[in-house]
């Protein structure tokens, strides 16, 4: 079966390639959105991209997730490093969580030191641009594969001649 995943974005990514390039490339949402959907197909998910500005609508689609055992890749934007309540949210979750930045937060201003998020995420990627959201939705690749139950073991090979125990 193949594995559904939710990308979301928040406040201000939807306005990627003329949002401040020098820091976040010149990629639009559009151009970001298809190579999420793109890199899916490679690896075996269905991918849906989201971006919102509003905070409770991103709470919501959190729940969502919650509810239907998706993975999600998330760039909480600005909420990564005052959302309390998104915190929360993401931490009811039931798959897993990649928490994911174009820039790299840790070179830029003090108060992008924090992240309110990163302690109830699988792991997070910063600083690669688009790249980052390849290399995450990667790593959900792999954690969906690590947590689908083992397919039965084929029966049990007898020793061969000459073999040695471990
Ligand atoms: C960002 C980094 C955040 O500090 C900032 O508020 C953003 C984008 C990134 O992808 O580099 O909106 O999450």
């Amino acid at each position: 079966m193949i594995t559904q995943v939710l990308v979301l974005n928040g406040p201000n990514l939807g306005r990627l390639g003329s949002r401040e390039p020098e820091v976040y490339g010149s990629a639009s949402f559009d151009d970001l959105a298809e190579l999420c959907r793109s890199t899916g197909r490679k690896l075996g998910l269905s991918v849906e991209v989201r971006q919102t500005d509003d905070e409770r609508e991103m709470i919501s689609w959190v729940h969502e997730a919650a509810d239907a055992r998706l993975p999600v890749v998330l760039n909480p934007a600005a909420f990564t490093h005052y959302s309390y309540a998104l915190r929360d949210a993401l931490a009811m979750r039931t798959a897993p969580l990649v928490e994911v930045h174009l820039s790299n937060p840790a070179a830029r201003e003090e108060f992008r030191h924090t992240s309110v998020v990163a302690a109830v995420a699988d792991g997070t990627v910063t600083g690669f641009g688009l790249v980052s959201y390849q290399l995450a939705l990667q790593a959900i690749a792999e954690l969906a594969a690590e947590a689908k139950p083992a397919r039965s073991p084929g029966p049990e090979l007898e020793p061969e001649p000459g073999d040695t125990a471990p």
